[in-house]
């Protein structure tokens, strides 16, 4: 690419007035800032012209490739089978990911899975992991590829080889408030996915007030683009939008979420839980060709589970990437929080609504997750939630237990949980898990 053929302060105009890009426009913008030939001065005022107006779908397709091209793409050709992996857009107790990869890999479909840390208020797949005691997720790409062709599965982060324009650009629409753009997200998600080496992707598009996307239209939107961009890269890809009103499972916090993951492995996981693992996992299955269609794959993964070749599969993993498997079969031995503490409802009637987002919070104060980029986030934070929304409760009785090695952070996760969950005296509606289904065809409605 010949560089002088561009202007930078033209390109920004062109945003501004909401016209469209050409490739050749949005590869020149990407290649110079990752090259430091654009400063973030300008890379801001183009980022905030495209946010503001937003992008066409071929600019997104665009964005996305000259992110994916300017790190590796890992080449996984060489291992026979489809490779699929799962792509979860972030909430609050989201432990699907330890679940159904080992489910996927156990049924013979190879997971190449690069996962990010938490978020904000939202958990992340890497800190979950690494509260197993000893478990590695940085590992060279040489490293990547030598464990998923001897175990059809790998649970790495990201590297400084994956996407870096992505990761520059990232941080920098983090403190530009740039970062809640369809077009940006969608980009940013799938040049990581790319990346990956994989042939076909499932997504969770999330909804409600622990997710990103509030609105389910936003996140159908966010879904359409995500599956676009998917498609036009030759990888089948559908999404699912699920609610997150309420925290999935019980568990929220790292150790806790990995913990009721083993109870799900073992057959006994919370019912929402293991609605969503199975639909995901049953379409990653049909997608890898190991079923004929996503209720064959479903049938698949919950057989894997219940003879116990997904959880052979868990401690094989987390044996290969230097974790205690004694955790994994005797979670007791695990330390955990010095301080574990019950929440007592202030009332008595029907959980109603949740402020997921505050749970996701008073769970972060409590030490799961971080404020800043550098603080460690504690593995045994976090807390268990004992009821649900539409369940009852009597005033005094237990409705989570806090677990924190932080005693300063006590009386506020206390105050934020009990003020998340309303108790009403009026039966309360259950929210829809999954709503519908998008693919290249179209959106559907999803019916179990
Ligand atoms: N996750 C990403 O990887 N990128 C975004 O832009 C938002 C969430």
């Amino acid at each position: 690419m010949n560089k002088k053929h561009f202007n930078t302060v033209s390109l920004i105009r062109k945003k501004r007035e909401g016209k469209s890009l050409s490739k050749e426009e949005i590869e020149y913008l990407i290649t110079a800032y990752t090259e430091d030939e654009i400063p973030d001065y300008q890379m801001s005022a183009f980022l905030m012209a495209a946010y503001l107006n937003g992008m066409y779908d071929d600019e997104a397709v665009a964005l996305t490739h000259s992110m994916l091209h300017s790190g590796i793409v890992v080449d996984l050709s060489h291992i026979p089978g489809v490779k699929v992996d799962k792509h979860s857009t972030g909430g609050v107790g989201d432990k699907l990911s330890l679940i159904l990869a080992p489910i996927v890999a156990a049924c013979g479909v190879p997971v190449p899975m690069i996962s990010g840390r938490g978020l904000g208020h939202s958990g992340g797949t890497l800190d979950k992991l690494e509260s197993i005691p000893g478990f590695k997720v940085d590992i060279t790409i040489e490293r990547y590829k030598e464990i998923i062709e001897k175990h059809n599965l790998v649970l790495a982060g990201q590297t400084e080889e994956i996407a870096p324009a992505d990761k520059r650009l990232y941080a920098l629409r983090d403190v530009t408030n740039t970062i809640e753009s369809i077009p940006l997200i969608a980009s940013s998600i799938m040049s990581k996915k790319l990346a990956e080496g994989i042939d076909a992707l499932v997504l969770d598009v999330k909804f409600g007030s622990g997710a990103f996307m509030k609105e389910q239209e936003e996140a159908r939107k966010l879904a359409e683009t995500l599956v676009g961009i998917g498609e036009k890269f030759g990888k089948e890809t559908i999404a699912y939008l699920t609610n997150m009103d309420q925290p999935l499972g019980y568990a929220v916090g790292n150790w806790l979420e990995v913990k009721e993951s083993i109870d799900c492995l073992n057959g006994c996981g919370p019912g929402d839980v293991m609605e969503i693992t199975h639909l995901l996992a049953g379409t990653m299955i049909h997608l890898g060709k190991e079923a004929g269609s996503v209720e064959e794959g479903i049938r698949k993964s919950k057989e894997a589970v219940k003879n116990g070749s997904a959880m052979r599969k868990w401690i094989d993993i987390v044996e290969e990437q230097g974790g205690d498997t004694g955790v994994i079969t005797d979670p007791e031995t695990f330390k955990y929080a010095d301080i574990i503490e019950p929440v007592a409802a202030a009332g008595s009637g029907i959980v109603g609504e949740m402020d997921t987002y505050i749970l996701g919070m008073a769970s972060l104060e409590l030490g799961a997750g971080r404020k800043t980029k550098e603080e460690d986030v504690d593995p045994a934070a976090g807390f268990m939630l004992h009821k649900k929304i539409g369940d009852s409760v009597q005033k005094g009785e237990t409705i989570a237990t806090i677990h924190t090695n932080k005693i300063e952070s006590v009386k506020k996760a206390k105050k934020d949980i009990l003020g998340a969950i309303s108790i009403t005296n009026r039966s309360s509606e259950i929210p829809k898990l999954i709503t519908k289904r998008v693919d290249k065809h179209g959106i559907h409605e999803y019916r179990a």
